[in-house]
């Protein structure tokens, strides 16, 4: 695998690394984009139609439902060879992770602090009083399109998915730190994203309008790929394992 001579100049000149992730980072463990048409029984409806406050007040246990059939999928499912680059790049380096992914494979590959953007799937609250929600998601064996969510056991109301839904904002603390580590950032690796999701999809003009290289990887053409200053069209899993690889001779010497 041939490492753009750029993206492994910058990556040896950073001394502060950006690693932002999107669903394309855990499509080679197996899980389905965003882009992608939903899978099984949710594979008629778009994540738009499902991930909204206004979904869940419809038919809160019809929301559940998919949040625990991605719950599910997620629990079967490894971190991939990106996952675990960066996670070794960490040990070598100054390198975060801010992500839009709600799944946690990047902590299951080592990478810690992770900053989740959208929130985690493995988080919940009470849609009412926002209490965190500590007990037991059984997660059914077989798909089924409705669960009744648990019920808060401080005030009564219904636990939802600890995730941002289209429409709410992001928590602020998440994305402060996002902006913060961006604009400090040498490098911004952007890998996986479509750059259509607002603010997250603005961080890598956020990262170039400070004065970082800005490296995408992605194997199709995107809405960040303007804004990067080099383009890589390779898929997460291959790319990332080449470019560290390149890189820990270097970062083991210093
Ligand atoms: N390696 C790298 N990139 C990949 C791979 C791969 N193996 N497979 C697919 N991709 C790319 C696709 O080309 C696409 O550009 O990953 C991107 C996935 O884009 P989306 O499905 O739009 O996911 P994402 O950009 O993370 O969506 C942002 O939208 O639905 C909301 O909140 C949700 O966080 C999500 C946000």
């Amino acid at each position: 695998m041939r490492v753009p001579e750029a993206a492994l100049e910058a990556a040896l000149d950073a001394r502060r690394v950006v690693v932002v992730t999107g669903a394309g980072m855990s499509a080679e463990s197996g899980v389905p984009t965003f882009r992608d048409a939903q899978t099984g029984l949710w594979e008629r409806y778009a994540a738009e139609d499902l991930a909204t406050p206004e979904a869940w007040d419809r038919d809160p246990a019809f929301v559940w439902a998919w949040y625990l059939s991605r719950f599910g999928a997620v629990a079967h499912v490894e971190p991939n060879a990106g996952h675990r680059a960066v996670a070794r790049w960490a040990a070598l380096a100054d390198v975060r992770v801010v992500t839009q992914n709600v799944d946690d494979l990047h902590e299951r590959a080592g990478s810690r602090d992770v900053v989740h953007l959208h929130g985690s799937l493995a988080s919940f609250r009470c849609a009412r009083c926002e209490t965190a929600y500590a007990g037991t998601v059984d997660v059914p064996d077989t798909e089924v399109d409705r669960v009744d969510p648990p019920t808060c056991p401080r005030c009564g109301g219904r636990v939802r998915p600890g995730v941002v839904w289209f429409g709410e904002l992001l928590p602020l603390d998440a994305w402060e730190q996002a902006v913060a580590l961006v604009e400090a950032a040498d490098l911004v690796l952007v890998v996986g994203t479509s750059g259509i999701v607002h603010p997250a999809a603005g961080l890598p003009a956020v990262a170039r309008r400070a004065g970082a290289a800005v490296v995408e990887v992605n194997p199709l053409e995107t809405d960040v790929s303007d804004v990067a200053h080099v383009v890589w069209r390779e898929s997460a899993a291959m790319a990332l394992p080449a470019l560290v690889d390149s890189l820990a001779p270097a970062l083991e010497r210093r």
